[in-house]
């Protein structure tokens, strides 16, 4: 699976992308060096630093200290929480901002925030002047090992979420995990699904590793790196080998298709928090590989069980409020972008840690699975 447990130095997980490789630094308290890194990596760079109202109560004068420790001047730019951030008109403000601010070539956009900050501030670094460099300061659990690495960035349309957005890798991402104790509980363990997630497509090592461990990362400390560093060192190694999602980048929506119909079936509302659609996704994912004999029944039901002993859904009848039908769900599916030539494309299991590409997956299948979900 891994190096042993480590703690002390922060570990560096390397992105393999030639002229646009960088670093992924992990470790506890790393905030207090952003200035010194930023300094070491672009001496005389100025900073826009771009965050959302809730990370900015809890950490905005952390992240400025340290940047003005180490001489750096920082324009700060602050938009209001959540997911409605990801618009046309917060993508205007910061653009707007950031020239105002005259940050140039050769300057840095921070991102110091979850994945939406990071999916925002990205894509106004790719956009302003053709392209600013910029730096992820992940400050969720989903961020630290989804989205703020592999250089996906972008905002919602109208017609669906991402639809709006670029490939633009960060120079450099800094993932404090002591910032994760601020988060609320129901945020660390949506972010925890896609941890099992790494487990659950390509590393059953890890993933028994998580079950008995899974405690201590909630907890904090030695074992929290190490997972966050685990997922890291998945991701990179294939947005290293596939960056455009051409081939194996795919695995990494393990639950997704699943997932996403069922977030966008409740509006995108609080009501079911994306990793917890991932977390329903998944277990959905390998009944119907379950169910097609990919897999046996109790291998499929010992996922089902880890992600139930954290405290995230597994039942469809656990969404509050309900879900719509199977009619509006196939047509979620449908709308989904992993659909080809009318065959629906979905991450399957051969087992724990053996997820692969089925790209004709019979629609029929898929509906009968679902109506079974509701009896
Ligand atoms: N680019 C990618 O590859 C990729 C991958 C997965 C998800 N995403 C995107 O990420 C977004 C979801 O990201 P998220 O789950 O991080 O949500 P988020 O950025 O909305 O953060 C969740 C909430 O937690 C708050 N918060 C963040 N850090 C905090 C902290 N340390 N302490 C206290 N509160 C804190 C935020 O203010 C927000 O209210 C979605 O828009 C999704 O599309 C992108
Ligand atoms: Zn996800």
């Amino acid at each position: 699976m891994t190096a042993p447990l480590r703690s002390g130095e922060p570990t560096v997980v390397q992105v393999a992308l030639n002229e646009r490789a960088y670093d992924i630094v992990i470790g506890r308290g790393l905030l207090a060096s952003l200035g010194t890194r930023i300094k070491e990596l672009r001496s005389g760079a100025r900073v826009a630093l771009v965050t959302d109202e809730s990370v900015a109560r809890h950490h905005l004068a952390a992240a400025e200290a340290a940047l003005k420790s180490a001489g750096i001047e920082a324009a700060r730019i602050t938009v209001p929480d959540g997911e409605g951030s990801k618009s046309y008109a917060t993508f205007e403000k910061v653009c707007e901002a950031i020239v105002a601010a005259r940050i140039e070539r050769g300057d840095l956009v921070v991102a110091l925030g979850g994945g939406v900050i990071g999916d925002l501030a990205g894509f106004a670094a790719a956009s302003v002047r053709r392209g600013l460099d910029f730096v992820q300061v992940p400050t969720t659990l989903l961020a630290q090992v989804d989205s703020s690495v592999g250089g996906k960035t972008g905002i919602n349309s109208r017609h669906g979420k991402n639809l709006v957005g670029a490939f633009h890798q960060p120079v450099m991402v800094i993932a404090d995990t002591a910032l994760l104790d601020t988060l609320p509980k129901r945020q660390f363990r949506a972010g925890y699904a896609e941890v099992a997630k790494y487990g659950l497509l390509g590393d059953a090592a890890f993933f028994a590793w998580l079950e008995k461990n899974w405690q201590d990362v909630f907890n904090g400390g030695p074992a929290r790196e190490h997972a966050i560093a685990v997922c890291c060192r998945a991701k990179a190694g294939i947005v290293a080998r596939d960056e455009r999602e051409t081939g194996e980048r795919a695995l990494l929506n393990l639950g997704h298709t699943f997932g996403h119909a069922l977030e966008a079936g409740c509006g995108f509302s609080d009501r079911l928090l994306h990793g917890e659609a991932v977390a329903l996704g998944m277990v959905l994912a390998f009944d119907f590989s379950a169910r097609k004999r990919l897999i046996a029944a109790a291998e499929a039901e010992r996922a089902r069980a880890h992600l139930a002993a954290v405290g995230l859904p597994t039942h469809i009848k656990d969404i509050a409020g309900g879900v719509p039908g199977v009619d509006e769900l196939m047509d979620l599916i449908a709308q989904d972008k992993k659909v080809k030539r009318g065959k629906l494309t979905f991450i399957l299991v051969r087992g724990i840690g053996q997820a692969f590409i089925a790209n004709d997956v019979d629609a029929a299948e898929v509906r009968a699975f679902l109506a079974e979900q509701f009896k």
